[in-house]
Protein backbone atom coordinates (compact mmCIF):
# COMPACT_ATOMS: atom_id res chain seq x y z
CA UNK A 1 0.00 0.00 0.00
CA UNK A 2 0.87 3.22 -1.17
CA UNK A 3 0.86 6.24 1.91
CA UNK A 4 0.24 9.79 0.63
CA UNK A 5 0.75 12.34 3.64
CA UNK A 6 -1.06 15.20 3.23
CA UNK A 7 -1.74 18.25 6.06
CA UNK A 8 -5.11 18.60 6.59
CA UNK A 9 -8.64 18.38 4.83
CA UNK A 10 -8.22 20.19 2.75
CA UNK A 11 -5.15 18.91 1.09
CA UNK A 12 -6.47 15.66 1.36
CA UNK A 13 -9.03 16.21 -0.74
CA UNK A 14 -7.36 18.51 -3.29
CA UNK A 15 -4.85 15.37 -3.71
CA UNK A 16 -7.10 13.37 -4.05
CA UNK A 17 -8.80 15.26 -7.04
CA UNK A 18 -5.52 15.82 -8.61
CA UNK A 19 -5.04 11.63 -8.15
CA UNK A 20 -8.51 11.28 -9.72
CA UNK A 21 -8.47 13.72 -12.55
CA UNK A 22 -5.11 12.31 -14.01
CA UNK A 23 -6.61 8.60 -14.25
CA UNK A 24 -9.50 10.46 -16.19
CA UNK A 25 -7.24 12.04 -18.62
CA UNK A 26 -5.62 8.80 -18.82
CA UNK A 27 -8.98 6.83 -19.58
CA UNK A 28 -11.50 9.26 -20.11
CA UNK A 29 -14.04 6.08 -20.23
CA UNK A 30 -12.95 4.80 -16.98
CA UNK A 31 -15.31 2.88 -14.78
CA UNK A 32 -15.08 4.62 -11.21
CA UNK A 33 -16.34 3.02 -7.81
CA UNK A 34 -17.58 6.32 -5.01
CA UNK A 35 -17.80 6.43 -1.44
CA UNK A 36 -20.17 8.83 0.23
CA UNK A 37 -20.03 9.76 3.83
CA UNK A 38 -18.21 13.21 5.23
CA UNK A 39 -14.62 11.91 4.01
CA UNK A 40 -15.29 12.69 0.47
CA UNK A 41 -17.18 16.04 0.54
CA UNK A 42 -14.57 18.01 -0.66
CA UNK A 43 -12.51 15.87 -2.97
CA UNK A 44 -16.20 15.99 -4.87
CA UNK A 45 -15.72 19.80 -4.61
CA UNK A 46 -12.98 19.61 -6.29
CA UNK A 47 -13.89 17.82 -8.73
CA UNK A 48 -16.94 20.25 -9.20
CA UNK A 49 -14.76 23.10 -9.79
CA UNK A 50 -12.27 21.50 -12.09
CA UNK A 51 -15.33 20.74 -13.95
CA UNK A 52 -16.19 24.06 -14.16
CA UNK A 53 -12.67 25.77 -14.63
CA UNK A 54 -11.17 23.13 -17.06
CA UNK A 55 -13.79 21.42 -18.27
CA UNK A 56 -13.20 17.65 -17.42
CA UNK A 57 -15.59 15.55 -18.50
CA UNK A 58 -17.59 12.76 -17.32
CA UNK A 59 -19.62 12.15 -20.66
CA UNK A 60 -17.86 8.79 -21.01
CA UNK A 61 -17.35 7.73 -17.52
CA UNK A 62 -19.51 5.16 -15.57
CA UNK A 63 -19.60 5.03 -11.79
CA UNK A 64 -21.07 2.61 -9.14
CA UNK A 65 -21.55 3.48 -5.55
CA UNK A 66 -20.54 1.29 -2.56
CA UNK A 67 -23.72 1.06 -0.95
CA UNK A 68 -26.98 2.76 0.19
CA UNK A 69 -29.49 2.27 2.97
CA UNK A 70 -32.43 -0.15 2.52
CA UNK A 71 -35.63 1.91 3.20
CA UNK A 72 -34.47 5.41 1.53
CA UNK A 73 -36.41 6.98 -0.76
CA UNK A 74 -34.14 8.59 -3.51
CA UNK A 75 -35.42 11.79 -2.48
CA UNK A 76 -34.80 11.33 1.27
CA UNK A 77 -31.92 14.26 1.68
CA UNK A 78 -30.44 11.62 3.71
CA UNK A 79 -30.08 8.49 1.00
CA UNK A 80 -27.19 8.20 -0.84
CA UNK A 81 -28.68 9.06 -4.24
CA UNK A 82 -29.31 12.04 -2.87
CA UNK A 83 -25.97 13.17 -1.53
CA UNK A 84 -24.40 12.18 -4.55
CA UNK A 85 -26.93 14.01 -6.70
CA UNK A 86 -26.05 16.74 -4.42
CA UNK A 87 -22.50 16.38 -4.40
CA UNK A 88 -21.36 15.88 -8.00
CA UNK A 89 -23.87 14.65 -10.30
CA UNK A 90 -25.74 17.26 -10.71
CA UNK A 91 -22.67 19.54 -11.40
CA UNK A 92 -21.19 17.39 -14.27
CA UNK A 93 -21.76 16.08 -17.01
CA UNK A 94 -22.34 12.93 -16.69
CA UNK A 95 -25.61 11.07 -18.05
CA UNK A 96 -27.55 9.50 -15.19
CA UNK A 97 -28.17 6.28 -16.90
CA UNK A 98 -24.31 6.07 -16.26
CA UNK A 99 -24.51 6.51 -12.61
CA UNK A 100 -25.40 3.10 -10.50
CA UNK A 101 -26.36 3.09 -6.90
CA UNK A 102 -28.32 0.18 -5.47
CA UNK A 103 -32.07 0.24 -5.04
CA UNK A 104 -32.68 0.52 -1.09
CA UNK A 105 -36.52 0.42 -2.18
CA UNK A 106 -36.50 -2.16 -4.78
CA UNK A 107 -39.48 -4.88 -3.95
CA UNK A 108 -36.42 -7.67 -4.37
CA UNK A 109 -33.81 -6.66 -2.57
CA UNK A 110 -31.91 -9.86 -2.98
CA UNK A 111 -31.98 -9.56 -6.79
CA UNK A 112 -31.51 -6.30 -6.36
CA UNK A 113 -28.28 -6.85 -4.92
CA UNK A 114 -27.58 -10.20 -7.05
CA UNK A 115 -28.42 -7.62 -10.11
CA UNK A 116 -26.07 -4.48 -8.94
CA UNK A 117 -22.73 -7.26 -8.85
CA UNK A 118 -24.21 -8.46 -12.70
CA UNK A 119 -23.90 -4.90 -13.69
CA UNK A 120 -20.31 -4.03 -11.92
CA UNK A 121 -19.31 -7.43 -14.08
CA UNK A 122 -20.55 -6.37 -17.52
CA UNK A 123 -18.15 -3.29 -16.53
CA UNK A 124 -15.89 -5.80 -16.16
CA UNK A 125 -14.90 -4.38 -12.52
CA UNK A 126 -13.94 -0.54 -11.41
CA UNK A 127 -10.69 0.86 -12.63
CA UNK A 128 -10.58 2.65 -9.32
CA UNK A 129 -12.33 2.74 -6.31
CA UNK A 130 -12.44 5.22 -4.26
CA UNK A 131 -12.76 4.35 0.06
CA UNK A 132 -13.89 5.48 3.13
CA UNK A 133 -12.70 3.88 6.46
CA UNK A 134 -14.92 3.23 9.35
CA UNK A 135 -13.69 3.95 12.72
CA UNK A 136 -14.21 -0.17 13.23
CA UNK A 137 -12.46 -0.54 9.98
CA UNK A 138 -15.51 -1.06 7.70
CA UNK A 139 -15.03 -0.43 3.92
CA UNK A 140 -18.68 -0.02 1.97
CA UNK A 141 -20.71 -1.16 4.83
CA UNK A 142 -19.22 -3.93 5.32
CA UNK A 143 -19.15 -4.48 9.20
CA UNK A 144 -16.78 -6.62 11.18
CA UNK A 145 -17.11 -10.26 11.11
CA UNK A 146 -18.25 -10.08 7.24
CA UNK A 147 -16.77 -12.65 4.72
CA UNK A 148 -14.24 -11.28 2.29
CA UNK A 149 -15.99 -13.49 -0.39
CA UNK A 150 -19.42 -11.61 0.07
CA UNK A 151 -20.14 -10.15 -2.98
CA UNK A 152 -23.21 -6.88 -3.01
CA UNK A 153 -25.40 -8.05 -0.44
CA UNK A 154 -27.93 -7.06 2.40
CA UNK A 155 -25.92 -6.00 6.14
CA UNK A 156 -27.22 -5.24 9.15
CA UNK A 157 -25.63 -2.05 10.09
CA UNK A 158 -23.28 -1.75 13.41
CA UNK A 159 -24.32 0.16 16.41
CA UNK A 160 -21.48 2.33 15.94
CA UNK A 161 -21.91 2.86 12.46
CA UNK A 162 -25.25 4.09 13.07
CA UNK A 163 -24.51 6.24 16.00
CA UNK A 164 -21.57 7.75 13.68
CA UNK A 165 -24.11 8.28 10.90
CA UNK A 166 -26.62 9.78 13.21
CA UNK A 167 -25.06 13.19 12.81
CA UNK A 168 -26.82 13.48 9.20
CA UNK A 169 -30.23 12.31 10.57
CA UNK A 170 -32.39 13.99 13.14
CA UNK A 171 -31.77 11.42 16.06
CA UNK A 172 -30.59 8.26 16.19
CA UNK A 173 -34.22 6.03 15.37
CA UNK A 174 -34.00 7.93 11.99
CA UNK A 175 -30.83 6.06 10.92
CA UNK A 176 -31.91 2.67 9.00
CA UNK A 177 -31.18 -0.38 10.39
CA UNK A 178 -30.13 -1.96 6.94
CA UNK A 179 -28.48 -1.14 3.73
CA UNK A 180 -27.37 -2.64 0.44
CA UNK A 181 -23.40 -2.71 0.06
CA UNK A 182 -20.88 -4.02 -2.51
CA UNK A 183 -19.40 -7.03 -0.69
CA UNK A 184 -15.43 -7.22 -0.12
CA UNK A 185 -15.08 -9.41 -3.08
CA UNK A 186 -16.99 -6.53 -5.34
CA UNK A 187 -14.66 -4.28 -4.30
CA UNK A 188 -11.23 -5.90 -4.28
CA UNK A 189 -11.64 -6.70 -8.31
CA UNK A 190 -11.53 -3.07 -8.81
CA UNK A 191 -7.91 -2.83 -10.52
CA UNK A 192 -6.94 0.04 -8.55
CA UNK A 193 -7.91 1.59 -4.75
CA UNK A 194 -7.49 5.24 -3.47
CA UNK A 195 -8.69 5.18 0.16
CA UNK A 196 -9.34 8.64 2.02
CA UNK A 197 -8.58 9.36 5.59
CA UNK A 198 -8.94 12.28 7.44
CA UNK A 199 -8.83 13.46 11.02
CA UNK A 200 -8.30 12.23 14.81
CA UNK A 201 -11.24 10.09 14.98
CA UNK A 202 -9.92 7.87 12.08
CA UNK A 203 -6.03 7.51 13.42
CA UNK A 204 -6.47 4.13 15.30
CA UNK A 205 -8.49 2.84 12.90
CA UNK A 206 -5.51 3.40 10.47
CA UNK A 207 -3.26 2.49 12.83
CA UNK A 208 -4.63 -1.14 12.68
CA UNK A 209 -4.92 -1.10 8.99
CA UNK A 210 -1.88 -0.33 8.53
CA UNK A 211 0.16 -2.21 11.93
CA UNK A 212 -2.73 -5.41 12.30
CA UNK A 213 -2.96 -8.56 10.95
CA UNK A 214 -5.33 -9.56 8.05
CA UNK A 215 -8.98 -10.46 9.46
CA UNK A 216 -12.47 -10.43 8.93
CA UNK A 217 -12.58 -8.44 12.16
CA UNK A 218 -11.59 -5.45 10.84
CA UNK A 219 -12.64 -5.62 7.00
CA UNK A 220 -10.43 -2.58 5.74
CA UNK A 221 -7.71 -4.96 6.40
CA UNK A 222 -7.92 -7.28 3.36
CA UNK A 223 -6.64 -3.74 1.22
CA UNK A 224 -2.85 -4.96 2.22
CA UNK A 225 -4.01 -8.15 -0.63
CA UNK A 226 -4.21 -5.97 -2.98
CA UNK A 227 -1.98 -5.04 -5.60
CA UNK A 228 -2.78 -1.58 -6.29
CA UNK A 229 -4.13 0.53 -3.09
CA UNK A 230 -3.06 4.25 -2.66
CA UNK A 231 -4.08 5.82 0.81
CA UNK A 232 -4.42 9.93 1.17
CA UNK A 233 -4.43 10.55 4.56
CA UNK A 234 -4.13 13.30 6.83
CA UNK A 235 -1.59 14.57 9.57
CA UNK A 236 -4.04 13.66 12.49
CA UNK A 237 -5.30 10.38 10.91
CA UNK A 238 -1.75 9.72 10.78
CA UNK A 239 -0.55 10.98 14.24
CA UNK A 240 0.11 6.94 15.30
CA UNK A 241 2.04 5.90 11.93
CA UNK A 242 5.53 5.91 12.07
CA UNK A 243 6.78 8.44 9.18
CA UNK A 244 8.73 5.73 7.19
CA UNK A 245 5.33 4.39 5.66
CA UNK A 246 4.61 7.39 3.59
CA UNK A 247 5.85 9.73 0.89
P1 LIG B 1 -17.07 9.13 7.06
O1 LIG B 1 -17.38 7.61 6.92
O2 LIG B 1 -16.41 9.54 5.79
O3 LIG B 1 -18.41 9.80 7.25
O4 LIG B 1 -16.17 9.29 8.24
C1 LIG B 1 -16.44 6.75 6.36
C2 LIG B 1 -17.03 5.37 6.37
O5 LIG B 1 -17.76 5.04 7.30
O6 LIG B 1 -16.74 4.62 5.44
Amino acid sequence: MNIIHTKDYNNMSRKAAQYLLDKIKHKPDMTLGLATGGTPVKFYDYLVRDHQQQDTSYKNITTFNLDEYIGLDPKDTNSYHYYMNKHLFQQIDIPQEQTFIPNGLADNLLEECRQYEQTIDHHGGMDLQILGLGGNGHIGFNEPGTSFNQETHIVELAESTRQANARFFQDLNKVPTQAITMGIASIMKSKEILLLVSGEQKKEALHLLINGEVSTEFPASILKKHPHVTIIADEKALADIHSSYYA
